[in-house]
Formats: C-alpha cells, structure tokens, sequence
C-alpha cells in the first residue's frame, strides 16, 4: 500500500515567513517537501478564492503565513488573511471537510526555526486527516467509470 504524501500549499508573505523559508534554509534547518511555497507580496492578497482552488488542484492541506499581528508592512493585510482563512474553514465545514485542512499562521523574518516546525507540525496534521475529500471523490469517479 503506497504511504499517504500529502501535498501543502503555503502562501508565505515575502516580508515575513517567506524570508523565515530563506533562512530556515540558510541555517539548515529542514522541513517536508510536501510544503509548496507561493510567495505574495502581503497576506492580504490571498483570498479565499486562492485557497479554494488551491484545493480543487489538488492540495490537501493549505496555510497563508503572514507577519505577526501589527507587524504587516500593508497595515491590516494579516488581519484580512486571517478573516478569509477563518471564511475558508467555515465554508470547508459546510462541505464536511475538516476545518484544520486550512490555517492562518503569524511569523516575522527572523523565526527560520518557526517555519520549518509549522510546515512539519501542518504536513502532520495533514497526513493524519488523509487525502483531500476531492481526491477520493475523484478516485471513486474514476472507479465507477472503470466499472461501467
Ligand atoms: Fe506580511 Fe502583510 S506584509 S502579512
């Protein structure tokens, strides 16, 4: 039986987590290479809508790290990602999906140890929920369709 990988999409902010990736890397410090990075300008570009197709191309899990509450260089960018973050979980529930599949996480530059606990502790946190329901619906499609 082939092991679970989950694929993660994180929108890192290019003042904060982004920079916390750099230097994760630089201080050699590793995480999952499950965690696939999109660089934004600010958090506060991501809107639910990314995050929604980020699912429906096939992520299982998705996180928006932005700069710590106060610290956002677009004043209250963190503060919107975080309010869209908290839209996608509910409208997640209404589809009866795990809510955790999506999360907002709050990083500055500095904190490279930070980043790659938060893509290790989310990549777990993923593979205990298994795979997107997406991609078992499609699975069972394809299942049928043999069937037939
Ligand atoms: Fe980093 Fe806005 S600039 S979250």
């Amino acid at each position: 039986m082939k092991i679970f990988e989950p694929e993660i999409v994180a929108f890192c902010c290019h003042y904060c987590a982004y920079t916390a990736a750099d230097m994760a890397g630089s201080k050699r410090i590793s995480y999952p290479a499950n965690v696939k990075i999109i660089r934004v300008p600010c958090t506060g570009k991501v809107d639910a809508i990314h995050i929604m197709k980020a699912f429906e191309k096939g992520a299982d899990g998705v996180y928006v790290a932005g700069c710590l509450q106060g610290d956002c260089h677009f004043k209250n960018g963190n503060t919107r990602a975080k309010y869209r973050v908290e839209q996608v979980q509910i409208i997640l529930g209404d589809l009866g999906w795990e809510k955790q599949r999506v999360a907002m996480i709050n990083m500055s530059a500095g904190m490279g140890e930070r980043f790659a606990r938060t893509a290790l502790e989310f990549t777990q946190t993923i593979k205990q929920l298994g795979p997107s329901p997406i991609k078992i619906t499609h699975t069972d499609i394809n299942q049928q369709a043999i069937r037939f």
